[in-house]
């Protein structure tokens, strides 16, 4: 098969939402540190009939019914997430009853977890799978679905939920360039879960920033020793059209692409003018310890990269800012972002992802967008998502009905015995609810 890759994809993210501007207020915190300082505009949460079963429910059936796939063509499915429900059964387990209703149980897959890296995990195994010789020639189907939530204090504005469902396939029109991939892994502890009986990360905020960041450098490195000696040509940030990045708050995003383009400068590639040669050679002899700390080549660097952000960078913002970070999805929305601002302009193009997950793992890797045939054309996919539509119709909740929710949330993770009040007056006609938690804890969604 050729040309493996994304063929089709649906993104849901709940109605509920509180603006970041709003919260604060209510934190106490001084006016611009969640919109200006953390680049967040709105958050998405679950409401107490809404999970990550829930929502990738609502994705995957959606996805199925929108593009006309039969569920019998599902040979594959696997889901990253990070949030746990159970710590035996999958939640790919949970999304079988669509399969087994049209007699499909051949499906191959369960479920992978690292932090936001889970999705990654399952979509190289997804595309892995169609490229080798156990593929029975059916599609494959990845899920990403999270709600992230916080304590109180600095990381709450961090959070969010959604769940996005990708068919994989050959001849796709988000083709993986498979040789190109860079990776990097190591231990750390920056974002990890150590409470089982919370579903709020142990989080020490400054280290998953570097982190993150050292983990960004490092694949870079790798990406471009693979990209020249299969091309014979020095990789800048010049060869890709757009960069995609797991997007915790927008903040992050910034300051990441000002690191590829200081690491760029640092390589002596040949796409660094003579203005921004000037601008960053007072950072070049900084250990790189020492770079990561620098406020000022950070600042410097932003700044040279700005007009290369807003071109290369900008277009894939959208949804991670209006939605907060979905942790596995949160790549993704990034993507779906772009192809919702510019589907009609994205063939031949290359777009380059990094994906990241605390503890740590992380990938660089790059797709190139090619025609496709409908129904897996690069404008019927952003038909399908509708990603204007389903930000438009969302309901703000005010502050001390956040707070409340979290609390409601909080109590019971984990719990028994209860029933939702099946108040589902907020999601849209075809989205799945929790309904009833029984004394098995066995758990039980109705469809809207
Ligand atoms: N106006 C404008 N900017 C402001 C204002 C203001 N009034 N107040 C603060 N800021 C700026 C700060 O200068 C800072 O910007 P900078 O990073 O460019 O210096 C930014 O707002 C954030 O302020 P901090 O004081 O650094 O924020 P704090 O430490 O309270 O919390 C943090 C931020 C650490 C990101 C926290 O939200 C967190 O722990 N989040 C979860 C961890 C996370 O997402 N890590 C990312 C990778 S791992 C993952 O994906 C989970």
């Amino acid at each position: 098969p050729k040309n493996v890759g994304i063929l089709a994809i649906e993104i849901y993210f709940p109605p509920t939402c509180i603006q970041q501007e709003t919260l604060e207020a209510h934190d106490g915190v001084s006016k611009g540190k969640y919109t200006i300082g953390l680049g967040q505009d709105c958050m998405a949460f679950c409401t107490e009939v809404e999970d990550v079963i829930s929502m990738s429910l609502t994705a995957v059936s959606s996805l199925l019914e929108k593009y006309g796939i039969d569920a019998k063509q599902i040979g594959r499915l696997e889901v990253g997430s990070e949030t746990v429900i159970d710590k035996s059964k999958s939640i790919k387990t949970f999304l079988m009853p669509i399969f087994e209703e049209c007699g499909n149980t051949d499906i191959e897959g369960v479920d992978s977890t690292n932090a936001c890296y889970g999705g990654t995990a399952a979509l190289f195994n997804c595309v892995n799978w169609v490229e080798s010789s156990s593929w029975d020639g059916r599609y494959g189907l990845v899920v990403c679905t999270d709600s992230a939530v916080y304590a109180e204090g600095p990381a709450r504005p961090t959070g969010g939920a959604a769940a996005i469902a990708m068919l994989i396939g050959p001849d796709a029109p988000i083709a993986f360039e498979s040789k190109l991939r860079g990776s990097h892994m190591s231990h750390a502890y920056d974002f990890y879960k150590p409470n089982l009986a919370s579903e709020y990360p142990v989080v020490d905020g400054k280290l998953s920033q570097t982190c993150y960041l050292m983990a960004l450098d490092s694949c870079y490195k790798s990406f471009c020793k693979k990209y020249e000696k299969l091309e014979g040509k020095q990789f800048s940030a010049d060869d890709a059209d757009y960069f995609v990045f797991h997007s915790p708050y927008n903040k992050l995003v910034q300051k990441s692409f000002a690191r590829l383009v200081f690491s760029d400068y640092l390589r002596n590639a040949s796409s660094v003018d003579e203005a921004a040669k000037e601008k960053l050679a007072p950072y070049s002899s900084l250990t790189d310890d020492e770079s990561y700390s620098s406020r000022d080549l950070e600042k410097a660097s932003q700044q040279v990269a700005k007009p290369l952000y807003d071109a290369k960078v900008q277009p894939a913002t959208l949804v991670p800012k209006q939605v907060g970070n979905m942790y596995t999805a949160s790549l993704y929305a990034a993507f779906v972002s772009l192809i919702h601002n510019k589907h009609s302009s994205l063939v031949g193009q290359r777009v380059v992802m990094f994906s990241y997950g605390s503890g740590l793992t992380a990938t660089l890797f790059s797709f190139k967008i090619r025609e496709g045939q409908h129904p897996f054309s690069l404008s019927n996919i952003a038909t399908v998502m509708n990603v204007g539509g389903k930000l438009k119709s969302r309901h703000e909740f005010p502050p001390e009905k956040f707070v409340e929710t979290m609390k409601v949330m909080e109590r019971r993770y984990g719990g028994k015995d209860f029933v939702t009040t099946k108040d589902c007056s907020l999601l849209s006609p075809g989205t799945y609810y929790l309904t009833e938690v029984d004394s098995k804890y066995r758990r039980f969604y109705t469809r809207k």
